[in-house]
């Protein structure tokens, strides 16, 4: 073994998608990350909703490769119940381990305690987990620009964007305006109804290629797209809070208590009105998208007529509009979606910290 490698702890919390899919690039990239970055993963502890599997000093690939197959299965990641994310985090620590990453690739709230106790021991933390820093700006503020916290798959699914922004802060250039279109599921409902489907259909699709969440209203009430608008806005500088980020729902109140199945059976009373906002777009040569754009102030999240055949209307992208990129704003496009690149971008956030941080 190198002499002068450095050896990183990581405790996974989340093993769903992007937690499998990170815990298999981790395995894949061993050698890549090891000759170029000098540092080596052990992973100590994976977690799901019920339990942990927990090596002190390191679980061997074979075993976390096992964890991804039982995951897959059904099954939970380990046998036993787990001990708290806090107890974990001692446990390293007890083992001599002084600093470390933990990994939020959950998708649940409530996160923060847990992230704190990290950060105060010294490690750090990377997220593709949006709710710690789209919460209170009161509890989220410390998380922002934290040398020990790195967050770029929250927004653009793996594409350069926080990089990016924190790149235009870094040269002092100041934002004026960001702009995107930040869901690939509402993108690929969107691009449907171009072509004449109507929305219900559309929405059935997605669910059935597995874009939306379980229930597709979490898609569809535009809140995931507002946690991304005010990640961005908050990272420019601006202290926004949910309140400032007006956001059209694609479903209607009546239809927000139905369950899920139900739901799926009613959404078709919206249909004539998509259908007719679609065409009256279609006659001014555009089509409609949902764009979130937030400023300092204010944020505003919803469907927008854009130019057809534009590349706007085509890509999953960011633009910045900023002093320096203030005729031509800055733009960042490209797929941007699912867990292999969600999963990536966390690996370079924890070789990130690993190199500069730890
Ligand atoms: N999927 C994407 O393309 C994408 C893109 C950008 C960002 N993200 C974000 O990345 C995160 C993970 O996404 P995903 O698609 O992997 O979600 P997912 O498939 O639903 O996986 C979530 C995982 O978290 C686990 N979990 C739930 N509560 C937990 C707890 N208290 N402690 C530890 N683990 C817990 C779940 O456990 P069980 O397995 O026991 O249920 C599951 O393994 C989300 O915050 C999502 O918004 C995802």
């Amino acid at each position: 073994m190198m002499t002068d490698l450095k050896q990183i702890p990581v405790i996974v919390l989340g093993t769903g998608g992007v937690g499998s899919a990170l815990l298999r690039q981790i395995v894949d990239g061993r050698e890549q990350i090891t000759s170029r970055n000098k540092c080596r993963f052990e992973v100590v502890a994976v977690t799901d909703s019920q339990s942990c599997l927990f090596a002190a000093d390191g679980l061997a690939d074979g075993e976390l490769l096992a964890a991804v197959e039982r995951k897959q299965q059904g099954m939970a990641v380990a046998d036993g119940i787990r001990p708290s994310e806090i107890e974990i985090i001692d446990q390293v620590r007890q083992a001599g381990w002084e600093k470390g990453v933990v990994v939020d690739v959950t998708a649940v709230a409530g996160m923060e305690p847990v992230l704190d106790h990290a950060l105060a021991a010294g490690y750090g933390v990377a997220l593709a987990n949006k709710k710690a820093l789209a919460g209170p700006w009161q509890t989220a503020q410390k998380y922002f620009n934290h040398p020990r916290v790195r967050h770029e798959s929250t927004v653009g699914g793996g594409q350069p964007v926080i990089a990016t922004l924190r790149y235009l802060l870094d040269v002092n250039d100041p934002i004026y305006e960001i702009e995107g279109q930040m869901s690939g599921t509402l993108g690929f409902i969107c691009g449907q109804m171009d072509g004449g489907v109507p929305f219900s259909r559309a929405v059935r699709e997605a669910k059935e290629l597995g874009y939306t969440e379980p229930d597709p209203r979490e898609d569809l009430s535009g809140k995931d797209v507002m946690r991304k608008a005010l990640i961005l806005g908050r990272l420019a500088g601006w202290p926004l809070e949910e309140a400032d980020i007006e956001v059209e729902s694609l479903y209607t109140p009546e239809l927000a208590d139905l369950s899920a199945p139900d739901f799926l059976d009613e959404v078709a009373t919206l249909d004539e009105t998509m259908r007719l906002r679609v065409a009256t777009a279609q006659t001014e040569g555009m089509v409609l998208r949902y764009v979130a754009e937030v400023e300092n102030g204010r944020g505003v999240v919803g469907l927008k007529p854009v130019p057809a055949g534009s590349a706007l209307s085509s890509l999953k992208y960011i633009s910045f509009r900023t002093a320096r990129y203030d005729d031509e704003p800055l733009l960042i496009g490209g797929k941007g979606a699912g867990v292999e690149m969600t999963a990536a971008g966390v690996l370079g956030d924890m070789i990130d910290l690993a190199r500069e941080e730890l």
